[in-house]
């Protein structure tokens, strides 16, 4: 496994495994690695020959007042994990070679795609997130890139840019890694003290609970909404951001379940924000 820091290395490793015949695969982290990231190096791993990493906490996609000095960072342990599961190339770059002095192009994916759910409490964060994985995606040419589905509103974020921008690249969504209680991992969730930890359970708890109800017949959208918020008021530190049930796509409000939704969540625990979702297929 190489660690390289600059954009001029990884294009020279990179461009070597084309000429080798390999095919190359894709994983943009914000590193601080837990099992959720090594499931996704694992499917690129089994999908394409040469697993490329990128370890960058990338300051536009947080918000003034976010934890952007704080987010947690051990590059050492991340090199070790990513070694582990065999991957290929990390490339963790600062901040200046991403966004040298003067930098000023942004990507912006406009519209309800970005303003619902996680956009309205954080109005700057999506063009963040399009502006850099847009800059990565030309960096490193992947074939495939993966993503995680505890970001559901990023994946269909950036799956609309990879469409509408027309990059040549398959985004491959992965399923939600959770702790065995049932809580959704996060690097954030260092940030929880053991009250909040054991309290944040009624996230997936409640997501389990509207899935017993759906299964049990219920389809109303306010109905289950109103599940999912009792079930989240039983702890005592929760700070509810919203509960919507979505378009799995479009993630446009819905009355009713439609063949592809999306339950999302975001709730405060004092100061650590945390999401979880559930998708619903139906036929
Ligand atoms: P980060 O939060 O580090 O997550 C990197 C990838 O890991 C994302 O695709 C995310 O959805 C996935 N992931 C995180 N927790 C997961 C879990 N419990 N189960 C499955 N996948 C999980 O998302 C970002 O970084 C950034 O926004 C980034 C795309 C790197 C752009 O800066």
């Amino acid at each position: 496994m190489t660690v390289v820091k600059t954009i001029n290395e990884v294009r020279q490793f990179v461009k070597e495994a084309r000429l080798k015949g390999m095919t190359i695969g894709f994983v943009p982290t914000m590193g601080f690695l837990h099992e959720g990231h090594l499931s996704l190096m694992r499917e690129a791993k089994t999908q394409t020959d040469y697993v490329v990493v990128s370890i960058f906490v990338n300051p536009t996609q947080f918000g003034p007042t976010e934890d952007l000095a704080t987010y947690p960072r051990d590059l050492a342990r991340d090199q070790t994990l990513c070694e582990s599961v065999g991957v290929d190339l990390i490339f963790a770059p600062e901040v200046e070679e991403m966004y040298p002095s003067g930098y000023s192009t942004i990507v912006d994916c406009e519209g309800p795609i970005t303003k619902q759910l996680c956009g309205a409490s954080r109005p700057t964060h999506f063009k963040g997130v399009t502006s850099v994985v847009a800059k990565l995606f030309n960096i490193v040419l992947p074939d495939k890139a993966f993503f995680g589905q505890k970001d559901a509103q990023q994946v269909a974020v950036i799956e609309k840019m990879v469409k509408e921008l027309n990059f040549d690249v398959e985004i491959v969504p992965c399923p939600i890694v959770r702790e065995e209680d049932g809580l959704a991992m996060s690097s954030r969730n260092t940030y929880l003290d053991a009250e909040a930890r054991r309290q944040a359970l009624v996230l997936s708890q409640s997501l389990n609970a509207a899935k017993a109800s759906i299964d049990a017949g219920v389809t109303r959208v306010s109905e289950l909404i109103s599940l999912i918020r009792e079930t989240i008021q039983k702890a005592t530190l929760a700070e509810i951001d919203y509960v919507q049930i979505v378009d799995a796509t479009t993630l446009l409000a819905i009355d009713e379940l439609n063949d592809d939704t999306l339950i999302a969540l975001a709730v405060k625990f004092e100061k650590t924000r945390l999401i979880d979702n559930l998708r619903i297929r139906r036929r």
